[in-house]
């Protein structure tokens, strides 16, 4: 691990698999907490439930020369009756949204993942601003509800555009997006 600053600093890739060294599990953790608690008021001190003891966390990694730096998103997974499926807590840190698709890959994993360990039904309670970025990923409302006092939605993916992966240990990396090339300049 390394103490870059990311403010000058923009990662080329992304790690996206499932936490397995102490520090992925604790940096996740640390992350829902400065999201879930302190920047959406979600939570008043800590977020974490009973799911936790249960669940597979998948995290997001920075790279600096090609090593794994900083957790910087996360999703859990969990399975409460064969089959189906529940996507929880995803976050990604305040200065890397809209830098790596980082949302969108996580949402990837945790989708694949349960498609491979033979999932029928993937749900996720998901808060109102971010529907129609769901909907874009393949996902459909089924209900709307209020939890935590924030209106939510409770949403299925189309497991038909998530391909089962087996080992989301290894996962993949993503790629920063391109920014825009410098104009051309003429002499
Ligand atoms: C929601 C969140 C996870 C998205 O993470 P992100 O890494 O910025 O999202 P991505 O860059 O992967 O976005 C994927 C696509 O959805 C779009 N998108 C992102 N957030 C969106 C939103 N709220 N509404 C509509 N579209 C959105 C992006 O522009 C991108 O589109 P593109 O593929 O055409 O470029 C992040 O903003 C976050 O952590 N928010 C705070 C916590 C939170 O809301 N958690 C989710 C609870 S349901």
């Amino acid at each position: 691990m390394n103490a870059v600053d990311h403010s000058v600093f923009l990662s080329p890739g992304y790690f996206i698999r499932a936490a397995a060294a102490p520090w992925e599990k604790a940096g996740a953790a640390r992350l829902r907490r400065r999201v879930f608690v302190e920047e959406q008021g979600l939570f008043q001190a800590d977020d974490r439930d009973a799911i936790d003891a249960d669940c597979t966390s998948l995290v997001a990694l920075s790279t600096y020369a090609h090593e794994a730096d900083e957790v910087v998103g996360t999703v859990r997974i969990h399975e409460p009756e064969p089959g189906l499926w529940w996507g929880s807590r995803l976050a990604v840190d305040s200065r890397f949204r809209h830098v790596g698709r980082l949302g969108r890959e996580l949402i990837r994993l945790a989708v694949s993942t349960a498609n491979g360990r033979g999932c029928h039904t993937f749900l996720a309670h998901v808060q109102a601003q971010n529907v129609e970025m769901f909907r874009h990923l393949h996902w459909q409302v089924e209900d709307e509800l209020t939890l935590h006092g924030m209106p939510h939605a409770r949403m299925r993916a189309e497991l038909a555009a998530y391909p089962p992966i087996a080992d989301p240990e290894t996962g993949f990396l993503a790629l920063a997006k391109r920014s825009a090339p410098p104009p051309e300049i003429s002499w």
